[in-house]
């Protein structure tokens, strides 16, 4: 089969030609038909520090992916006599986005139920073969079975929908000012989210004019923070106070600042995005504002499943904003195209298209 490898340590990739996986205990093998590039992906492929803390290749790379299970390993149920609180049952031929965390079921949070804090969390497509490649095998856990109504390009964007779902969640945004930082493809889905879920005003920010014009198709006030005065923005659209909820997505120092400057008291501010390296904030403003700033990494297993899925299966508007967000499919083959497209940020989702 076709795999997207790092045959070994140090910065590019090769497509291989590598036997098919097979699969073990409690695990299905699934042919993939699309997979997302994400900003991971082109951290392992360039090689930097954090790729060389935690890839040890050879490796197939890919994570964000939809597929069809071919074939399913021994210990797991098929039907409904034999499930077990492990796994439900699945069956061949079934139409499924995976989870690519995994947890290790056994530290206090796991036994809470709290996987998404799992302190020994492992990830497909880093720390095991990925997805990048004609078939993958996971664990029969971490399947999430979608709906008809969930075409591959849309299940291939399940991991990132299910980040933009957890941070959304975090602060109930209906009838609130929510701010949002970075145009990304995840800050939009949230700004997406944000208006599905009732806010009032929905403000995203980016230095990208390309970003905010991903941003402008799901209804949402947009700033080039670069050129634009955010405060009179809030001015024009009636905000007399500051936003009630933040959503920073765009790992960026100055745009945390921004956001904590421009916040109510008493505001709530959920991180998904990653800085590069610490870096200072006003904390007395933290401090007198009494401003609640939480850390958010992955999706619940699998609360942030149902709600997306729900979410997704309820309304047609959110199903085609999110869809909309891919800008560039590529066939396996052009998959220097691909990151290359993604590296540039003139994108929003780049999708590896493996019935190609
Ligand atoms: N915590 C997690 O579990 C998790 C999971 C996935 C992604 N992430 C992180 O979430 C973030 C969003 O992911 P993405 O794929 O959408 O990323 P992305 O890199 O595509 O988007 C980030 C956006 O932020 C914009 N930006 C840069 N400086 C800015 C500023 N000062 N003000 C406003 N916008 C600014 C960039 O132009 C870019 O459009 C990334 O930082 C990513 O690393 C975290
Ligand atoms: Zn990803
Ligand atoms: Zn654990």
């Amino acid at each position: 089969m076709r795999a997207l490898r790092k045959p070994a340590p140090g910065p590019g990739l090769e497509l291989q030609d590598i036997p098919e996986p097979t699969t073990g205990f409690r695990e299905v093998k699934i042919r993939v038909l699309r997979t997302g590039l994400c900003g991971t992906d082109l951290h392992l492929a360039g090689w930097d520090d954090f790729a060389a803390a935690q890839l040890h290749p050879p490796m197939t790379l890919g994570h964000e992916f939809y597929g069809e299970i071919v074939e399913i390993g021994s210990g797991t149920a098929t039907d409904e006599s034999t499930a077990d609180d492990d796994t439900d049952y699945l069956s061949i031929g079934q139409r499924v986005s995976v989870e690519g965390h995994i947890t290790c079921g056994r530290c206090r949070n796991c036994r809470a139920g709290r996987r998404h804090m799992c302190i020994r969390t492992n990830s497909i497509g880093v720390n095991r073969d990925g997805a990048f490649a004609d078939y993958v095998v996971v664990p029969a856990r971490n399947v999430w079975p979608q709906a008809d109504t969930i075409d591959p390009d849309l299940g291939a964007l399940f991991d990132p929908f299910g980040n933009a779902v957890h941070t959304a969640m975090q602060f109930p945004p209906a009838s609130e000012d929510v701010l949002i930082t970075g145009a990304g493809p995840i800050g939009v889905m949230c700004a997406a989210i944000a208006r599905h879920c009732g806010a009032r005003n929905v403000v995203i920010t980016d230095l990208s004019d390309y970003r905010l014009s991903l941003a402008e198709k799901v209804g949402v006030t947009t700033v080039n923070t670069g050129r634009e005065d955010l405060r009179t923005v809030m001015h024009d659209l009636g905000m007399t106070e500051g936003f009630d909820v933040g959503l920073e997505m765009s790992g960026a120092p100055a745009a945390t600042r921004q956001m904590i400057d421009v916040c109510n008291h008493g505001a709530k501010i959920a991180m998904l995005g990653l800085p590069k390296a610490g870096y200072e904030i006003d904390w007395n403003k933290v401090i007198t504002h009494m401003l609640t700033i939480k850390g958010v990494y992955g999706r619940e297993m699998y609360d942030t499943w149902y709600k997306g899925s729900f979410m997704l299966g309820s309304s047609e508007r959110l199903r085609n904003e999110i869809r909309g967000l891919v800008t560039h499919r590529f066939a396996p083959e052009q998959w220097q195209d691909a990151f290359e497209t993604a590296r540039s940020g003139e994108c929003g989702k780049v999708i590896i298209n493996w019935e190609e």
